[in-house]
């Protein structure tokens, strides 16, 4: 970590806003100043610009930390104050989803008609028994038709979870089993890189008794949307097809108030065990720093901006950029079904172009394939409506942060940064546009209202200049409330590091730079962040022990150029198939195993089949050296090695390779 933080010492550029910036500007410094002065009163203004039925007179309950309780006594409902609110305020003929399909096809949805939509799956919902407090999980390709069916979850006080459509069947299992879905929404197949990748397949084997270990008891519907049009088996009385249901249902459903701390949503993500865990987000806390990070750091004005934010709602970005963020806040969105590269390298610079776009948020990990690709792709475009570019999911390195200011911002669009987690439910730590100068790199400075400190070990301030774990001070509106059906792991994770304080230990690692300003370093613990997502070294390391092939194994993230980290994995075999197979054919098997249990992005980019692992004389595997040997890197001290020898033999096994 040395080098890296040396090297971003060295970083000196500096950006101010462009000229006019700020005159326009949604956010302005005096936020700062009035989160500053009263924070509770802060956050209960921004809670205010939400419709409430019920107004709130309480504002933080912090009585029981970590158990936080943000407006309590007030009553709202989600889905009304992202559609019907806007319609009512006469916006019902604005675009809210600009939805481009992979394949070219488009459709444009008004408000007025994402409210009628919403409203008749609501009634099919309810039909079904479904209300509220029950759980219905959510599979589906980026159409339309996702974020109609988390927000008619919403809309009845139900609880979505959506699991994206690139994990396996068994985790999608796990994920209903965990929660005890009763409805699942899902499509035939969307389209991914030129073809369909059928989705219902996955769902049926999710539900199917398998090696006698029981049918999935809790789902008793399974609502199909038809997108691909590949073939799908049927099971009567359980599967229905929406275009069978949803048109069919009135298009008028009353919202009901539901109190603030009301569940929205549970979101998978990995920890550092091999079980997911289910981040749970509640009602009004979580909306109102969704649409307040939404409009002040993308600076969104709903009249007149395109707003395209290229997260798969699978993942939390999806979950607060693109259907509550900008839909609270009246936005018109573009919404993109497929992967950049299809079917030409230019594909998102075309969409930009095309609709428009005035305000672009995406990951790192595409800024450097992009890069790589080269800048002769994005300059065939004209790209000149952008004003605003933001970038979320992993540290971006400042050439990444350069090439895209330059390339896709024109050497003048404000590129902000923006730090935060599943757990965090919404952006904490970002520049302001129009406000702050921004440094390629830094994620900066915490949001209005936000406190956030870097900490040594036993939870003191690390003064400027020096790095440590990146911690939350104070409880924030959109802070999770907790980890679905497992309230110590909750409080273990997150707060016992440092309970005496009772800071949030986010896993992080930080620097604070001369200026104040923070550096984001990575993971502290055995999380991965590929591509940005999260997976768990663990959880890869379980699936590759679940393989009969496989003895031992052991999983490290490596640094990746463009994917940030790359999942690297050393496999101990069993002797009978070695003598049976090539250890190649066993790591070819081993990868697409990997896949099929999690999902493709879980794939190992290498594995390694050896003979040992370098483990200390109580057992623990040291990753720190597989790491050193992952990244090319010489190894370091192995003196704790209960074999020192173990090292030298894996390498050789490497090179060799
Ligand atoms: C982890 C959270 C936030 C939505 C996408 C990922 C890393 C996220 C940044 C950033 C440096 C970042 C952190 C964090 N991370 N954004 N701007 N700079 N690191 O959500 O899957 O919950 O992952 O992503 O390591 O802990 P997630």
């Amino acid at each position: 970590m040395s080098t890296q933080i040396d090297h971003l010492l060295n970083e000196t550029r500096r950006f101010s806003p462009p000229d006019g910036f700020a005159a326009q500007a949604v956010g302005s410094a005096d936020l700062y100043a009035r989160a500053a002065e009263d924070r509770e009163a802060f956050w209960a203004d921004q809670a205010r610009e939400l419709h409430w039925h019920t107004p709130f007179t309480e504002v933080l309950d912090w009585s029981t930390p970590p158990f936080a309780r943000w407006f309590g006594d007030g009553e709202l409902n989600v889905a009304y104050n992202c559609l019907d609110r806007h319609v009512e305020a006469g916006h019902g003929d604005r675009v809210a989803l600009l939805w481009e399909g992979e394949p070219g096809d488009e459709r444009a949805i008004t408000y007025a008609e994402l409210t009628a939509e919403v409203s008749r799956l609501a009634n099919v919902l309810e039909g079904l028994g479904v209300g509220e407090g029950d759980r219905v999980a959510i599979y589906l390709p980026m159409i339309p038709e996702a974020v109609a069916a988390m927000l008619a979850v919403a809309r009845i006080g139900a609880i979505h979870s959506v699991v994206f459509g690139g994990f396996s069947a068994d985790s999608l299992r796990s994920r209903i089993d965990d929660a005890g879905a009763k409805v699942v929404i899902t499509a035939d197949g969307g389209y991914r890189k030129g073809k369909v990748s059928a989705l219902k397949p996955a769902v049926d084997l999710a539900l199917a008794d398998r090696n006698g270990s029981g049918v999935q008891e809790s789902v008793e519907h399974v609502i199909v949307v038809r997108r691909g049009g590949n073939d799908v088996d049927w099971t009567p009385g359980r599967d229905l097809w929406w275009h069978d249901v949803v048109p069919a249902a009135a298009p008028t459903h009353e919202a009901r108030p539901f109190p603030a701390e009301t569940p929205l949503f549970i979101l998978y993500t990995s920890g550092t065990t091999g079980k997911p865990k289910g981040i749970l987000h509640t009602s009004g806390g979580y909306l109102t720093q969704a649409a307040f990070t939404n409009r002040v750091v993308h600076d969104i004005h709903p009249e007149t901006d395109v707003y395209w934010c290229t997260a798969d709602v699978g993942w939390i970005t999806g979950h607060t950029y693109v259907t509550y963020g900008p839909l609270a806040n009246g936005a018109t969105q573009v919404l993109y079904e497929g992967t950049p590269d299809a079917p030409h390298p230019g594909r998102w610079w075309e969409i930009i172009q095309k609709y428009g776009v005035t305000v672009f948020y995406t990951a790192p990990t595409a800024i450097r394939s992009f890069m790589k690709i080269g800048r002769q792709v994005p300059q065939g475009f004209d790209l000149s409506s952008l004003r605003v570019l933001g970038s979320v999911g992993e540290p971006i390195n400042p050439e990444a942060w350069v090439w895209y200011r330059d390339i896709i911002g024109a050497e003048r669009t404000p590129i902000v940064d923006t730090w935060w987690q599943t757990e965090t439910g919404a952006m904490m730590i970002s520049a302001l546009p129009g406000v702050t100068e921004t440094k390629p790199g830094a994620a900066q400075v915490a949001l209005p209202g936000i406190t956030i400190d870097v900490v040594d070990d036993d939870g003191e301030h690390v003064g400027t200049g020096n790095g440590g774990l990146l911690v939350v001070t104070e409880p924030w509106p959109s802070m999770l409330r907790g980890i679905w059906g497992d309230p110590e792991r909750f409080v273990e994770t997150y707060w016992e590091k440092f309970a005496d304080r009772g800071f949030y230990f986010a896993g992080d690692g930080a620097r604070l730079d001369e200026d104040g300003d923070i550096w984001l370093l990575g993971r502290v613990d055995d999380v991965m962040n590929v591509s940005g997502h999260r997976l768990s070294t663990a959880e890869i390391e379980s699936a590759l022990v679940a393989h009969e092939a496989t003895a031992e194994a052991a999983v490290v993230g490596a640094s990746d150029e463009t994917t940030g980290q790359a999942v690297v994995a050393f496999v101990i075999l069993k002797q009978s198939y070695l003598d049976r197979h090539s250890a190649e054919g066993l790591a070819t098997t081993l990868r697409a195993w990997v896949g099929e249990q999690i999902g493709p992005i879980a794939r190992p980019r290498d594995i390694y089949i050896v003979g040992e692992l370098p483990k200390t004389r109580s057992g623990k595997i040291m990753r720190r050296l597989l790491r050193d040997v992952a990244e090319g890197r010489e190894v370091g001290d192995t003196t704790t090695l209960a074999d020192t020898m173990v090292m030298s033999t894996i390498q050789a096994k490497i090179t060799t390779k």
